[in-house]
């Protein structure tokens, strides 16, 4: 693809207003599992500040707004203008901030952790995308990906990519009216790392301890890292 970045934006602001629904009828519900899985990898004790890089409509941020309540604080960032007007209508307490996560405006070690959901996949530089995020986080806090992957066993892998590549799209077109987007996904899921290979790009990293585990028969993987002292 020629210019991921301009794609993936453009292809946010088509269907940032059925991004909520489709995530919640295309996983069966399971999306609130995996969020909810992700943020306790964190371990919050509840006054801290947490970042939520590649937030879109903020599900992953109310949740970690949930844990933490009113001594911490969640911020997260998105580039895409339209999905961060979703996640306004519904997360009042988490600050938005409307930047690249490339090119993260905050200082070195400003959070306590951080989280990227769902977004890995979509970046032309996954590398760089860690690498900025592990930036802000102070030493010693921990950065936990979430992200579709792929299952292992050979007949679940026929029937996900049954489902990937015929329901998914159509049910996604079906509601979102966007035929690209849903076709994009299953694609961007095939293509991306392995779990393992995910661990060690992360290890490569300024991340230590970093271990993943995976939900769903294999659907998704949450990868949990340490920034090193
Ligand atoms: C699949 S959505 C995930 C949203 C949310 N994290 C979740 O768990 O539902 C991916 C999000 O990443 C954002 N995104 C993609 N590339 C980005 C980048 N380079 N900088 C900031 N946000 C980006 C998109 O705008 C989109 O909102």
């Amino acid at each position: 693809m020629k210019d991921k970045a301009a794609y993936v934006h453009r292809m946010f602001s088509a269907i940032a207003s059925r991004y909520d629904l489709l995530n919640t009828l295309l996983s069966f519900h399971r999306d609130k599992y995996w969020r909810t899985f992700t943020v306790s990898s964190l371990g919050l004790r509840g006054d801290e500040m947490v970042l939520d890089v590649a937030t879109g409509t903020g599900k992953l941020a109310q949740e970690l707004h949930r844990r933490i309540g009113r001594k911490g604080k969640v911020v997260g960032i998105d580039f895409c203008k339209k999905m961060l007007y979703e996640a306004k209508a519904k997360a009042s307490d988490v600050e938005l901030v409307l930047a690249t996560s490339e090119k993260a405006p905050f200082p070195d070690n400003t959070f306590d952790c951080a989280t990227i959901g769902f977004a890995l996949r979509n970046v032309p530089d996954v590398e760089r995308m860690l690498l900025e995020t592990t930036r802000v986080v102070k030493m010693g806090g921990k950065v936990v990906c979430l992200e579709f992957s792929r299952p292992r066993h050979h007949v679940l892998q026929k029937i996900y990519r049954l489902y990937l590549f015929i329901i998914l799209p159509f049910m996604g077109w079906l509601i979102s009216g966007d035929k690209e987007a849903y076709l994009y996904l299953p694609c961007s899921i095939m293509e991306f790392y392995e779990p393992v290979q995910l661990q060690r790009i992360m290890q490569n990293i300024d991340l230590k301890d970093v271990h993943f585990h995976t939900l769903t028969l294999g659907v998704v993987a949450i990868h949990t890292g340490t920034k090193r002292s």
